[in-house]
């Protein structure tokens, strides 16, 4: 393939070098576009627009791929452990048993909320919403911790503890903003207990009375947080580097990661999943009735958890979530109808020719939630699971930027077609 592209403009033709990545993609580099010509491109929702150029996370859409730092997501979600994958995704590398065992170490060590921190919660209203509560937790961090504002370029110990803290601390905010909502006091982390045994004893615990995590419980937490750990430059991950971009801080980075993944078509898919089958299981809704109305352009309704930008043929972590789904249940002794009303869904569409033709498959929030409800993770938290999920992702692309010497901020251009030029008219003067 040519080493450049060719633009034609009326009569002139203009040469861009192509980029070439480790996995074959090809992209036009387009930085001297508009000193050449003039002209801007114009994608909305930048469809076709590489913002970066990045090593953390690959995803072939058409083959259902995703690897982190090249490892299938499959052999992770098979061996790994959140903490582990954590790891591989910041810093690159599957990590040594001393690194594994130091960052461990780390995570424990910054588990606590400054209580200062903690005295916040009983400012917010029971009917908070917990990924309000997140962003603002994680913003108010760097208050607790200064040292987060200025980490130079080659000072890794401070960005190691700041991702520790980051990393251990989601996990506490996310479970005392749970607290606060029922009314229950919030529970101290203990630290002789592993990353998801701890969530699990921070939200289910209750004073004198501990919860002893189920290992299947734990085991199914650390395979949800593996699957969501990254996914390469979508809309929350692309908001972390576009704020990070401006020379902003790890956690006003992140906290701004919060708030995209919060919306109804990204992370809030995994509410609206659950709360489309609740609706579905309560009002025995016609499931035929309910897709067609699902693919009606007039009608607000979509099929939640179906799509994706990237995946056309299938999303690998819904594969893996729909088979884990059976199995967890099982090993719970939970049997929810809502997974039998989902997997009847999915087979109603993908014999419908709309869903075909767009290439519309399960994505990972639509299994996801069934498994999270069934471990008692309330609904209302399941967005905050994608964000602790997340997190590692955030983290390592905050990192991307941070540590190159060219990066640049982030900022787009636009095309105007607003009201051209017009005077100013006085109050008197106007109608
Ligand atoms: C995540 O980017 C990531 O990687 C995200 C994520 C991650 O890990 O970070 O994978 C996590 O956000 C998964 C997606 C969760 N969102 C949902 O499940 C919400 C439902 N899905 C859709 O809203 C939609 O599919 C998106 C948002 C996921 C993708 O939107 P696109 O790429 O902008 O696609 P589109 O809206 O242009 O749709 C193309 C066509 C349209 O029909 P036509 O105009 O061609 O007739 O497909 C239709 C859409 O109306 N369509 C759907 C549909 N999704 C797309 N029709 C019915 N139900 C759906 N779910």
């Amino acid at each position: 393939m040519s080493e450049t592209a060719k633009l034609q403009i009326d009569d002139k033709t203009h040469e861009f070098p192509v980029v070439v990545g480790s996995e074959n993609e090809h992209a036009i580099d387009i930085a001297k576009l508009r000193a050449q010509t003039g002209y801007i491109t114009l994608d909305d929702g930048y469809g076709n627009t590489g913002s970066c150029q990045s090593s953390i996370t690959y995803i072939d859409g058409e083959k259902g791929i995703l690897r982190y730092r090249g490892i299938p997501i499959e052999q992770l979600a098979e061996h790994s452990t959140f903490v582990e994958t954590a790891w591989l995704i910041i810093w690159g590398h599957l990590p040594t048993k001393q690194e594994l065992a130091s960052f461990r170490a780390q995570l424990v060590r910054h588990e606590m909320l400054h209580e200062g921190l903690r005295q916040m919660f009983d400012g917010f209203p029971a009917s908070g919403h917990p990924m309000a509560i997140l962003s603002a937790m994680i913003n108010a961090m760097s208050c607790y911790h200064p040292d987060v504002m200025k980490i130079e370029m080659d000072d890794q110990a401070t960005f190691e503890s700041a991702a520790a803290r980051l990393l251990s601390k989601v996990r506490t905010i996310a479970a005392a903003s749970y607290k606060t909502s029922i009314g229950q006091p919030i529970m101290y982390p203990r630290p002789e207990k592993s990353y998801c045994e701890n969530f699990l004893h921070m939200m289910f615990s209750i004073p004198n009375q501990r919860y002893a995590a189920d290992p299947d419980v734990a085991q199914a937490l650390n395979l949800i947080l593996i699957l969501h750990a990254d996914h390469e430059q979508n809309c929350s991950t692309s908001t972390v580097r576009m704020v990070g971009s401006s020379g902003a801080n790890l956690f006003a980075s992140c906290s701004a990661g919060v708030c995209a993944l919060w919306g109804p078509l990204h992370g809030g898919a995994n509410v609206a999943v659950l709360e489309q089958l609740e609706y579905l299981h309560r009002e025995k809704v016609d499931l035929k009735a309910f897709i067609e109305e699902s693919k009606a352009k007039d009608s607000n309704k979509r099929l939640m958890g179906f799509g994706h930008r990237v995946y056309k043929n299938f999303d690998p972590r819904a594969n893996i979530l729909k088979a884990a789904a059976d199995k967890v249940l099982k090993l719970l002794k939970v049997k929810d109808p809502l997974l039998d009303i989902a997997r009847h869904l999915e087979e109603v569409a993908l014999k419908d020719s709309y869903f075909v033709e767009r290439k519309l498959y399960p994505n990972v929030d639509f299994y996801s939630g069934i498994i999270m409800r069934a471990m008692g993770i309330p609904v209302s938290m399941f967005t905050v699971m994608f964000a602790i999920g997340r997190m590692p992702g955030w983290i390592a692309n905050w990192k991307e930027i941070h540590d190159d010497p060219n990066s640049r901020i982030s900022r787009p251009r636009q095309v105007y077609t607003g009201p051209t030029k017009r005077d100013y008219v006085p109050m008197d003067q106007r109608g």
